[in-house]
């Protein structure tokens, strides 16, 4: 599917132009299409939020259909709200087999925040979002073919130039979260450890980057017990992967994604019910590589700011070489950790990657990880949980979520539940009690945070894989945090 910005010139007679319509306004159909005005049936076109209706046009009109959207009320218009109507009508686009079509998108009511570039950059975005489908291991396959082409009209008074940029950046945004939902919704047995690093090689050699993967004997060589300890309960091999953006530049930006391919818990088993949706236990790792796609294909290499994403990947898996319940670990850090509980494994994990960062003199670590159910009950499915010692840090991370999508609010880090991680054996244990254990997990990551650099942990646990399809997130993997981690990464947010 291909997205181009067009002007009115390149409808021809064969195609469908999607038009929103808005119910206290008229059509906004500026030159040349005006005559649109007297298709037959659209006066009586629903303006009603994300109903759509498919009209044919008379003989001589500049297009063959029309695609009405509604976007309801002009006073209430928002970029979300066009987002998702456009996420809507791309999918009856495709179910009506439009090959081409054209998106109206001059004469929206003005609002502050959407100048034409940003309107450019979130349909771009949502046209592509409302399409994703995961495909990949479907043999046979009877849904309609995507659209080919989608022409988006813009304002004509905006700069050519800044709308290019816009289209550029939406759709290397789209690919970045398309790239992390496949790699979600990919079983374990299709993405693997090595399957995760080869297409973190592969990435890093289309953009330049370095990439270097660490399999079992170097992670345990380089003392990081807590994530071997993980680790050597699965037969796959672990992989501990490092990009970096520009390995000559200065103090970068490093960005830790939990990679746990598959997580049964380990021989702290988990309930056979929805395991298999344990296959998402590596959206971190899935959220920072499709950050880096996003930069890679906006040229973010040398000269930009440096970025280096870690991802500590392996199964959690329950055998006879497992670690067990109260068995104690020496972490990079040098801390020792009494492994009460090993399914709370990606604290392990996320441990000895803080541990590595530390050697990179980080200016700001962000990690991203499916780290709690505790959060998921504490927030819902619609927010994800930001921790951060830095009022500011966890601001602008709330803040450029929410410009971009991804829904972030604060929970507390407060050295009150520290207590809970004291252990009788180690210096500390891997879990509290029950209740704030989103919380308890973020203060034991907190014992292992790099000195002197700024730190927020992302637990995304609640929005990274949903049993229910809505507007721009389809049922599965939603591609959580790709966006937000790649705005900050650009100093955006
Ligand atoms: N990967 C899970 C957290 C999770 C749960 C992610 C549901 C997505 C959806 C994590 O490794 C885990 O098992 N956490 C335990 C921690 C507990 C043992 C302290 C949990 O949340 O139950
Ligand atoms: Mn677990
Ligand atoms: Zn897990």
């Amino acid at each position: 599917m291909n997205i181009a910005l067009a002007d009115t010139s390149a409808l021809t007679t064969a195609e469908t132009l999607m038009l929103p319509l808005f119910a206290d306004r008229p059509a906004p159909l500026p030159s040349p299409f005006e005559a649109l005005a007297q298709t037959p049936g659209l006066s009586e076109a629903s303006a009603k939020f994300k109903e759509t209706g498919l009209f044919y046009t008379l003989p001589g009109a500049p297009c063959r259909r029309l695609l009405t959207v509604g976007m309801g009320d002009a006073a209430d218009f928002s970029l979300d709200k066009l987002s998702r109507a456009l996420a809507v009508a791309a999918r009856v686009a495709r179910d009506r087999l439009c090959e081409r079509a054209g998106v109206l998108l001059a004469g929206l009511p003005e609002i502050e925040s959407a100048s034409a570039p940003r309107i450019v950059r979130e349909a771009t975005v949502a046209l592509c979002l409302g399409l994703y489908a995961f495909k990949l291991l479907k043999t046979t396959d009877e849904a309609p073919a995507d659209p080919k082409e989608f022409l988006l009209l813009p304002d004509e008074n905006a700069s050519r130039e800044k709308l290019s940029a816009a289209l550029a950046l939406g759709l290397a945004e789209a690919e970045g979260v398309c790239l992390a939902r496949d790699l979600v919704n990919r079983p374990s047995n299709h993405a693997s450890p090595a399957i995760v690093a080869e297409t973190a090689r592969e990435l890093a050699a289309r953009h330049g980057f370095s990439c270097r993967v660490h399999g079992r004997q170097e992670i345990e060589a380089m003392g990081m017990g807590a994530f071997a300890a993980v680790a050597q309960g699965s037969r796959a091999e672990p992989a501990f992967i490092v990009l970096d953006t520009d390995p000559d530049g200065g103090k970068p930006l490093v960005l830790i994604g939990k990679g746990v391919t598959f997580d049964t818990g380990g021989i702290s088993l988990k309930p056979a019910a929805k395991m298999e949706e344990m296959k998402s236990d590596m959206a971190g790792a899935a959220a920072v590589l499709g950050c880096l796609e996003t930069l890679g294909r906006l040229g973010g290499g040398r000269g930009e700011r440096r970025v280096i994403g870690l991802l500590p990947c392996t199964d959690n898996m329950p055998d006879g070489g497992s670690v067990k319940p109260g068995d104690v670990v020496e972490s990079l850090a040098g801390l020792t950790v009494e492994i009460v509980n090993t399914d709370a494994e990606g604290r392990l994990l996320l441990a000895d990657a803080l541990a590595f960062a530390a050697r990179l003199s980080p200016a700001t670590v962000i990690d991203a990880a499916t780290l709690t159910g505790a959060c998921r009950i504490a927030l819902g499915v619609h927010y994800a949980g930001v921790f951060s010692p830095s009022d500011e840090l966890a601001e602008r991370i709330r803040v450029t979520g929410a410009d971009v999508g991804d829904r972030f609010w604060r929970l507390p880090l407060d050295e009150l539940f520290a207590e809970e991680l004291k252990s009788d054996t180690a210096d500390l244990k891997n879990v509290g009690r029950r209740e704030g254990g989103a919380i308890t997990a973020a203060m034991f990551l907190k014992r292992f945070v790099p000195e002197g650099a700024s730190w927020a942990h992302l637990d995304i646990a609640p929005t990274s894989f949903v049993d229910a399809a809505s507007d721009l997130w389809p049922k599965g993997a939603t591609g959580f945090g790709v966006r937000t981690l790649a705005a900050l990464a650009r100093g955006q947010g």
